[in-house]
């Protein structure tokens, strides 16, 4: 018994040793570097940081010196170490040290750096200073995540893992937007995101600084701008409809140009970039409120009060706008040293322009044929103009229509058409896809999250974007200069609802931008999230942790008849559970370990449990198999000529909403009559064809009035098989949903149509909320 007993102590203590030895060297070992470096190569051995350690800088260089300093800064801020760069020469002999090194190596390129850390010493090198700062930020990251501690941390043990590291971006435009203009964000939150994107090597801040709600930039040769412009008198209280209500307070904020200076100089330091944003012609409203005689109509106007997109904007047949922007220009060109001057363009409603003489007559001498060559003809004055002052222009991708600006960039942000059009045009563009990099949008299912603008964009979606096009030659790829994201502050009313959009999905962007395709892997980088995400807490910033929560998918098996369900978290070793029969989940209910059959429709509920704890709320779907699920969607607006069909996988991705409007699973379709077209990709024998639609009572979603169902075989001749009519148009009443559906017999279709009109009760357009065309 007792030499059991021994045995069996024996093996406990060697299997423990074993189990500690390997799982503990592994995770010290675990290199956790975001973005993730072009090669890393681990070696034996640690560099700790201590007492005696040497911060030397090779070189003269004044920014490599800043560069060292910054290092320096960050170590003395939290721990009881004291470094001090020295500028001596290199010595390879030197042993406990750190060194900063600029070297003439043609593979590092303009950002690139080459990083050794051994048990001896850390040798970082790089081209430019810029690379020596990159080497940093990668530094960091192999030092605890208690580096990032605001206080003093006594016990810290700075110790870094032995690598060999060498690493540059894919590519130079690595560029992240934040709108100030529908709210104010104060000049140290905007240091702060600076200090964000710098931690994860991002180069460019688009700082959109004019908009319908406020204009934000101090101009001294219209102080007004200031005073008027800036502030707002209230806001409107959750999403805009036409039962909106307002909450009384008013909002203002500027920087005085002092303030730029200073926020300008802060950035440099990161080698960051400030890509300053002054919306033209469109977006305009704040201005107008204060300068009405350069709008079409003269005005009154007030600062936007609502969101959305306003017809009064800059006329273009009035020269003394032009003057203006001019002089606004002078002075943002001599704030803002970027080569770059980002000029808007989009979203700029023509229905002024069409009815104003100044604009009119403008058209008829410049002999423009339409409102969107007169739009081109302003974007084109304007770049004449920065182009004359050294600069170039930036654009939104609406700077296309009517021709584009000879040397202007474009940001893709409708998608991908656009910086497609441009490229091959020859012209330089920022993908800003608005489908995979708009950080306004809801990172897990809107119902358990906070109030946002709409859409669906969890950390994944981000990730997976890949910013070449594939319809690119390689030639014209070499235009896409990188990728951007953006943050629109429309319901983000503070910097903490601003860093709990950013974060983490910066961290994705990060590696779009940064990470070569090759490197790119989502299972490698859900693994080295955590390390980065420990950082943001001891930061003590606000982040989201939707990528705890259940993500749902899809796919379409044996045409339709039944779904592969899959419900995973966006994060490593998180339990899903899930019920299928419309009860609640519970801990003991099934774990969703791969993915689930669905056959017939069924009542999803699902979630994570984090120690037994419901990991925020349930996640709720019809789930609801048929024939068109995952084929092909495609939306044609018919009552605006010459639009294009769109692609709207929502609409058949075999998840029915609810009335519960912020659901995920819900599509908006705009306009007086649309024609929604499936390919089911084969020719089936329906039973019955059915469209799902909700109104909202305070967002202005209408009913349709009617829907005619066709079918077709060769998408040519379509036969009409039933038409609705609707009654209830009135929409602003409640919020309903209504299947419009008929059982069909005999009938053999390959395509199935559905043309929908609509109507509206105010100036806007009609919008409709739509999910699901179903085809059983
Ligand atoms: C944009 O989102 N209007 C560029
Ligand atoms: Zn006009």
């Amino acid at each position: 018994m007792i030499k059991r007993y021994n045995n069996l102590t024996a093996f406990l203590f060697i299997t423990i040793f074993l189990v500690s030895y390997l799982g503990l060297n592994a995770a010290e070992n675990q290199v956790n570097i975001i973005p993730a470096p072009l090669s890393v190569k681990t070696m034996k051995g640690s560099f700790t940081i201590n007492n005696t350690t040497k911060l030397i800088v090779g070189t003269n260089d004044q920014q490599a010196m800043q560069v060292a300093l910054f290092f320096g800064d960050r170590i003395n801020a939290v721990s009881p170490v004291t470094l001090t760069p020295v500028n001596q020469p290199e010595n390879s002999k030197l042993t406990n040290c750190i060194v900063f090194s600029l070297v003439k190596d043609a593979t590092l390129g303009d950002e690139g750096y080459r990083l050794n850390v051994d048990k001896k010493r850390v040798t970082i090198e790089a081209a430019n200073p810029k690379g020596l700062f990159y080497a940093v930020q990668t530094l960091f990251q192999l030092l605890p995540p208690q580096i990032m501690s605001p206080a003093k941390i006594e016990g810290i043990v700075l110790k870094m893992q032995a690598v060999k590291i060498m690493d540059k971006p894919r590519f130079s435009y690595r560029g992240m937007h934040l709108d100030v203009g529908r709210h104010f964000m104060p000049v140290d939150f905007v240091k702060q995101y600076i200090d964000l994107l710098a931690m994860f090597k991002m180069n460019t801040f688009h700082w959109h600084l004019t908009e319908d709600q406020g204009w934000r930039i101090e101009i001294k040769k219209y102080p007004k701008l200031a005073t008027i412009s800036s502030m707002r008198a209230e806001t409107v209280v959750g999403h805009a409809g036409a039962n909106s209500t307002y909450d009384g307070i008013p909002h203002g904020g500027y920087y005085t140009q002092d303030e730029i200076r200073d926020v300008v100089a802060y950035a440099a330091k990161r080698f960051i970039t400030i890509i300053p944003e002054i919306e033209m012609p469109g977006h305009s409203l704040a201005v107008l409120a204060t300068y009405p005689q350069f709008s079409c109509t003269g005005g009154p106007f007030k600062v936007g009060t609502t969101f959305g997109v306003f017809n009064d904007i800059f006329c273009a047949g009035n020269d003394s706008t032009f003057v203006f922007l001019q002089d606004v220009l002078d002075e943002v060109m001599a704030l803002f040293p970027s080569k770059y001057i980002h000029i808007g363009g989009d979203e700029a409603p023509k229905a002024r322009w069409k009815l104003c003489p100044k604009c009119q007559a403008r058209m008829k001498a410049e002999g423009l044929k339409d409102e969107a060559e007169l739009q081109s003809y302003f974007i084109k004055r304007i770049e004449k103009y920065v182009v004359s002052k050294g600069r170039k222009i930036i654009g939104w991708d609406e700077i296309l229509d009517g021709g584009l600006a000879p040397e202007a960039t474009v940001m893709s942000w409708r998608g991908t058409a656009g910086g497609i059009a441009a490229a091959k045009q020859k012209h330089d563009v920022i993908m800003s896809d608005n489908g995979h990099l708009y950080f306004d949008h809801y990172q897990a299912d809107p119902t358990t999250e906070p109030l946002a603008i709409g859409g669906y964009l969890p950390l994944r979606m981000v990730y997976d974007y890949e910013p070449i096009p594939a319809e690119l030659t390689a030639d014209e790829a070499t235009h896409i200069i990188g990728a951007q994201a953006q943050i629109w502050t429309e319901y983000l009313k503070t910097p903490a609802d601003v860093q709990y959009m950013l974060l983490p999905r910066l961290f994705a962007l990060s590696e779009i931008d940064w990470t070569s395709k090759e490197q790119k892997n989502w299972y490698d980088f859900r693994n080295r999230l955590d390390n980065s995400i420990q950082r943001l807490a001891i930061m003590g910033l606000n982040y989201s942790q939707g990528n705890e929560k259940v993500d749902v998918s899809a796919k379409a098996m044996k045409g339709g008849k039944y779904l592969m369900l899959n419900l995973e978290s966006e994060r490593p070793n998180m339990i899903v559970h899930y019920n299928l029969d419309g009860n609640l989940v519970t801990p003991g209910s099934s774990v969703a370990s791969k993915p689930i059959k669905v056959k017939s429709t069924a009542k999803l509920y699902s979630a994570v449990f984090i120690e037994g704890q419901l990991k925020d709320k349930m996640i709720n779907r019809l789930v609801e198999p048929h024939l068109a699920a995952y084929t092909e969607a495609m939306v044609l607006r018919t009552d605006r000529p010459g639009a294009k069909p769109v692609s709207m996988p929502g609409l058949i991705d075999g998840f029915c909403g609810t009335t519960d409007s912020d659901q995920v699973t819900w599509n908006t379709i705009q306009g007086k009559e649309n024609q929604i077209t499936i390919d089911l990709k084969k020719t089936v024998s329906p039973k019955e064809i059915a469209l799902h639609c909700m109104t909202i009572k305070d967002r202005e979603f209408v009913m349709p009035s009617s829907v005619e169902i066709q079918v077709s075989q060769d998408n040519k001749d379509y036969t009409s098989v039933k038409t609705f009519k609707n009654d209830a148009t009135d929409p602003i009443t409640s919020t309903t949903t209504k299947d419009f559906s008929t059982a069909v017999k005999s009938l053999k279709a390959r395509y199935v149509r559905l043309v929908i009109k609509a109507e509206s009760k105010t100036a806007r357009d009609p919008r409709m909320m739509i999910d699901e065309v179903i085809v059983k």
